[in-house]
């Protein structure tokens, strides 16, 4: 079948140096078949106010409201972020939080892979135990296997940030082809 299924990819870091975004932009040129993937950026969602948000306002802040549309117009999302503090970095959860509102929020049922890469030794394992609450609670379709966690990362990206680590290219691709499958196994549902 020659479906075609578009991703949403965002990164839990901000900084130019990323580990995280190098790891999701080494995404882009490992997708399946069939597979298109846009990365947005989350710097711009302001911290989450209620009073700023539906139904006590006619529109979110414009940022939030593109944000929600380009995840609602992906068959699937990607995120892959630091661990801060055991857990998941604020500016991230924070955007999952406005995402997250009402009947129409394009996260419930979404499928999602999830993947970390950190320079220590235990490669986000406690971001994404922190996850599973959220997955959870939005009944997101979360890929577990394989789990990609990326731990001494540092040494997996050549200077210009670029993945160079074979493991980790081999277990982003079968990543990447996980959440296409439960895409369709979805679909056929
Ligand atoms: C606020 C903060 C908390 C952190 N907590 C953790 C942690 O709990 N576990 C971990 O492995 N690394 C932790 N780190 C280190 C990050 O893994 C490291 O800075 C990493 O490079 C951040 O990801 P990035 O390269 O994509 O920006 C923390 C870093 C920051 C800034």
């Amino acid at each position: 079948m020659n479906s075609n299924y578009h991703f949403i990819g965002i990164s839990g870091s901000l900084r130019k140096g990323s580990l995280n975004t190098a790891l999701l932009n080494a995404s882009l040129e490992l997708l399946p078949e069939g597979v298109t993937m846009e990365i947005t950026s989350i710097a711009d969602i302001p911290i989450y106010n209620g009073d700023n948000d539906l139904p006590l306002t006619t529109h979110r802040p414009e940022s939030v409201t593109t944000f929600r549309n380009k995840l609602a117009n992906a068959d699937g999302l990607v995120i892959v972020s630091p661990e801060y503090n055991y857990s998941i970095p604020g500016g991230l959860k924070n955007a999952i939080d406005w995402a997250s509102r009402g009947e129409d929020s394009p996260l419930l049922n979404k499928p999602v892979a999830l993947m970390g890469a950190t320079p220590g030794m235990w490669g986000t394992v406690r971001m994404h135990l922190a996850f599973q609450a959220v997955f959870v609670f939005l009944d997101m379709k979360a890929v577990y296997k394989p789990e990609v966690f990326v731990a001494q990362a540092s040494k997996k990206f050549d200077a210009d940030g670029k993945l160079t680590d074979e493991f980790t290219i081999n277990l982003l691709k079968k990543k990447l082809q996980a959440l296409k499958d439960i895409i369709i196994q979805l679909n056929k549902n």
